[in-house]
């Protein structure tokens, strides 16, 4: 996540909102879907679905209509803090429909929403149209907004409906205007949610009723002096069926410039350097007063020969209703990997999983085809909106390698692309664009999760892992001159042992703040790297590369106290001494407001995005290396619970994710089922508040899901910790591998899914088994004894807390303590 500088604030505001978005029919469909579906072997998956999670309270969700990793997603622009575009609140108003979005991301001013168009009557004609954008806002028709995977639909207050569904790089648009009315269109050329523009050219084609666009824009998460490239083609007659009438262009700006120019076709125009915010675009209206509208979309990053082309293969003269069975079929293929019992599931259970799992194949973008600047014309798969990896490291990658495999490759493709391209790993690549980095190089662990998991299929599934290494190394060992966009700041990380602060650096540039944080992440980072030293049997690697990923000792700082608890990360000065900041600082407990924590230049903090508190749970790969550092298994679990306790817990934000496993490394796995179900149910749930932060590309989508499914992965290795479903029994498949395992709890109750467990509902892990064969222990196992094989898991479960609260033979591994000391 990104916090967006007027977060606290914005909090507040919100909580005061009454929601009143979606129609109240889209939660009765779905309630009524599920209810159906109890007894059906082959249900419509997408009918589970709730594209409105996540789209009030910061979710910043995008519920436009979309395929699954579609390039476009159609959805409304609205005033306000709306980075998706969509948002649920009525006071805001509509700016128009467009198709290109992000879903789920934080940056500050929004991405994307250019090429809006705004349907309107204009009962003094073409001249008294209303434009520019401030002048054309229209509130919603409140409690109407309807949207399902592949369909949006919002109706203005002035009654005219406004429809979409897509492909993946096109769409249709259908219009429903009111009785006798004569339809007008808005198109806009200049406008984008960022307010980014830098120059483009719109061309009206009266003839072929087309109206093509291109131009240039600026990053929404990333430098602001780097643009990127966009085109769109508008078909404006609905194969012949529609007959156009007035055309022409208009300009206008705040100020009292509102020009119409009837009949003329072209715009061709640069930034405006002086500073002026322009606005530009085409205005047309059909002939007669026909009800229906149906304008068909194409999107290109290449060209707008390529946009139009795009929409003649992926739609041609298919109808509305043909695009969006074919969208729905596409996520029914996505949804239907992970089969639940739901008769015996509880019903916001199944709308939380398959909206989670929906998301989950929402985004990265992908472009393939469509590449511009650096990766013009690759070979590679291309995605986009990778916003960001430090987000999706941890839990939406291991849960596409659990089901999708071939998607995760593509993926994996298009990030050892960024390294042949352009000498490193994407961070956070967006909108074409390279964009800011946070932990450092989190694609080492994407990559590095791929190749531990699917190197005997890696050449099958197109990834040569040397290559893979190579761009990892590159990560692991490289500087580059600004690690502010990709790779990290490794010349004094390696020189100090840790990132220092209050340094020269002689050689680099970067922003340089978030020492702690940064030296924690880096040291996950070279874990993942030597697991795949391992891998390779570069012996030599592999030992540096372990030592380094012990490096987030280097930044314990044992003399911090805080509430009595001793020892905490902090940010370090080249001669050792530590820098000392409260531990509680930028934890939801901090009471100034006006303390910078994100990527700020005035966060002095060390930390980025959280305290010192939470980043001081994370090791993920040697959590009882930390259990040592805190003073042992009884420390560390008092420390945990307080950490809850004291409300330090910050649930909306991705290194909080860590948390509410720890217990199972302390052998308190029932304590780990406990607040796993506590974190779960407070923070999440099937409204469009139902998300605690940002989705960020379904990173807090995806962190459910495995808690839905009772499993949690540590990334860039094969293993998984078993907590508790939450969800009777369920079989996921392997679409790759061709596998199936089904997970079923023994004596699952129900009642055990609240916020705090009852006495006498079994949750707890008391045994469990795979093809018959007893686990020894209860809290971990490997990919590849069970997804890899594929068959049946039991996990019998009690309401003995004391007999639920042992692993048996093991907690789940730490390097310092001899774990992961083997691939598999
Ligand atoms: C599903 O099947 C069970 C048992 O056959 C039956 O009791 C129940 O009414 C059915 N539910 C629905 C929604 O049809
Ligand atoms: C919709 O609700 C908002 C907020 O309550 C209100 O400001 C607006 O006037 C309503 N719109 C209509 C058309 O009733
Ligand atoms: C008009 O629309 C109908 C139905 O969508 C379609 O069959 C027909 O081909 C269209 N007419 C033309 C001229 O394309
Ligand atoms: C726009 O104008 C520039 C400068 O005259 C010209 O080079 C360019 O070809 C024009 N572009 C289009 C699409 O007309
Ligand atoms: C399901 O979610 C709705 C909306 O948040 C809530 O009102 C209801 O209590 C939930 N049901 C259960 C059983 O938790
Ligand atoms: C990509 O291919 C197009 C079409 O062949 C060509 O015009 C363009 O120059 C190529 N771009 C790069 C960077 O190679
Ligand atoms: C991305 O698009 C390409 C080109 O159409 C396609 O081959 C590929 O399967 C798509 N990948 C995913 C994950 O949807
Ligand atoms: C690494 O060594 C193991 C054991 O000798 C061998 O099975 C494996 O093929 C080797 N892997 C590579 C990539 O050389
Ligand atoms: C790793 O650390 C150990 C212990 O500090 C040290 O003896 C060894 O030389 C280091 N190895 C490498 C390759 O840095
Ligand atoms: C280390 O440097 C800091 C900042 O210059 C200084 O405050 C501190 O006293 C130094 N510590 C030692 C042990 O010299
Ligand atoms: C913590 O508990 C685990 C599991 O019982 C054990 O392996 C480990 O040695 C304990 N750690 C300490 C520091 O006592
Ligand atoms: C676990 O379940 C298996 C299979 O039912 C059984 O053989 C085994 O004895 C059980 N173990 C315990 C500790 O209950």
């Amino acid at each position: 996540m990104v916090l967006p500088t007027s977060f606290i604030q914005l909090l507040v505001l919100s909580a005061a909102l009454v929601y009143a978005q979606p129609s109240p029919e889209v939660q009765q469909k779905i309630s009524a879907a599920i209810a159906a579906a109890a007894n059906e072997s082959n249900p419509d998956y997408t009918s589970f679905v709730n594209v409105f999670i996540g789209t009030d309270n910061d979710g910043d969700v995008c519920p436009g209509a979309s395929v699954p990793f579609g390039m476009v997603k159609f959805s409304t622009d609205l005033t306000g803090y709306a980075p998706a575009g969509y948002v649920t609140d009525p006071t805001q108003t509509i700016r128009g429909l467009s198709p290109l979005h992000d879903s789920g991301t934080g940056s500050s001013l929004g991405t994307y929403g250019n090429f809006e168009i705004m349907p309107m009557t204009c009962p003094g004609g073409f001249d008294t149209c209303s434009t520019m954008l401030a002048d054309r806002e229209t509130f919603r028709k409140n409690n109407t907004d309807e949207a399902s995977p592949g369909y949006f639909a919002q109706t203005l207050d002035n009654g005219i409906k406004m429809e979409a569904t897509s492909t993946r790089r096109a769409g249709l648009e259908r219009f429903t205007f009111l009785e006798g009315s004569k339809p007008y269109f808005v198109l806009d050329l200049s406008n984008d949610l960022p307010v980014s523009f830098a120059g483009g050219t719109m061309n009206i084609d009266a003839e072929l009723g087309r109206i093509t666009i291109g131009g240039l824009w600026g990053s929404s998460f990333g430098p602001g002096r780097f643009n990127y490239q966009a085109f769109a083609c508008y078909d404006l007659l609905n194969n012949g069926n529609q007959t156009l009438d007035e055309y022409g262009i208009w300009q206008g700006n705040p100020w009292g410039l509102d020009a119409k120019g009837l009949g003329q076709t072209h715009l061709n125009l640069t930034r405006s350097l002086i500073g002026d915010t322009y606005e530009y675009g085409a205005l047309f209206s059909y002939s007669g007063t026909p009800q229906e509208i149906i304008i068909r979309v194409g999107v290109s990053f290449v060209s707008s020969d390529q946009a139009c082309a795009n929409a003649e293969s992926e739609i041609g003269t298919s109808t509305f209703d043909e695009i969006m069975a074919q969208s729905k079929a596409l996520w029914n293929e996505k949804l239907s990997t992970i089969q639940i019992d739901i008769a015996n599931t509880p019903p916001n259970i199944t709308e939380m999983l398959y909206s989670s799992l929906y998301r989950s194949s929402l985004t990265p973008n992908n472009a393939t085809g469509e590449t511009q600047g650096p990766f013009a014309n690759t070979t590679s798969f291309y995605f986009d909106s990778l916003y960001c990896s430090w987000d999706t490291f941890r839990t939406f990658y291991p849960l596409m390698g659990l089901q999708h495999p071939n998607d995760f490759a593509q993926i994996v493709d298009s990030y050892i692309d960024g390294w042949r391209k352009l000498g490193w790993m994407p961070e956070c690549r967006a909108n074409n664009l390279p964009g800011w980095t946070q932990g450092g190089s989190s694609g080492d662990v994407i990559v590095g999760h791929f190749a531990i998991n699917y190197h005997d299929e890696a050449t099958a599934l197109g990834i040569d892992l040397d290559d893979l290494y190579s761009a990892m190394l590159a990560d692991g060992e490289l500087n580059p001159m600004e690690w502010d966009i990709m790779g990290r700041e490794i010349n004094l990380y390696t020189q100090y042992g840790y990132v220092p602060f209050d340094v020269i650096d002689p050689s680099s540039t970067g922003r340089q703040t978030r020492e702690g944080s940064r030296t924690i992440e880096y040291a996950f980072e070279d874990f993942s790297i030597r697991q795949v030293s391992l891998l390779l049997n570069n012996t030599a690697n592999e030992e540096t590369y372990l030592n380094r990923s012990l490096w987030y000792r280097n930044v314990w700082d044992p003399s911090t106290v805080s509430d009595g608890f001793h020892g905490f990360m902090q940010k370090r000065y080249p001669n050792g001494s530590f820098f000392f900041t409260d531990p509680t600082d930028c934890s939801p407990a901090d009471t100034d407001e006006n303390r910078e924590c994100s990527l700020q230049p005035d966060n002095i903090e060390g930390f980025y995005e959280s305290s010192s508190w939470e980043y001081s749970w994370f090791a993920p790969h040697d959590v009882n290396g930390l259990i040592n550092l805190m003073g042992g298994n009884d420390t560390f679990v008092t420390r945990l619970d307080h950490y809850f306790d004291a409300n330090y817990y910050l649930a909306g934000n991705e290194p909080s994710f860590q948390a509410p496993i720890g217990y199972h490394y302390a052998n308190q796995p029932a304590k780990t089922v406990q607040r796993v179900r506590q974190a779960v149910l407070e923070n999440f749930d099937i409204t469009p508040a139902g998300l605690p932060g940002n989705d960020d590309q379904a990173a807090m989508a995806s962190w459910a899901t495995f808690h839905f499914l009772g499993l949690y992965p540590v990334s860039g290795t094969s293993q998984f910790l078993l907590v508790s479903p939450f969800i009777p029994s369920y079989t996921i498949h392997n679409t790759f591998l061709n596998t199936s395992t089904t997970i079923t709890t023994v004596g699952f109750d129900p009642n055990s899914v609240q916020v705090t467990i009852p006495d006498g509902a079994a949750a707890y892990v008391k045994n469990v088994t795979f093809n018959g064969v007893e686990l020894a222990s209860k809290c971990h196992f490997d990919f590849y004894d069970v997804f890899k094989v594929g068959g049946t898991m039991l996990i019998e479960v009690t309401d003995d807390i004391t007999q639920g609260n042992d692993c048996g033979a093991s907690v789940p591994e730490s390097v310092s303590m001899g774990g992961f000391a083997t691939v598999r």
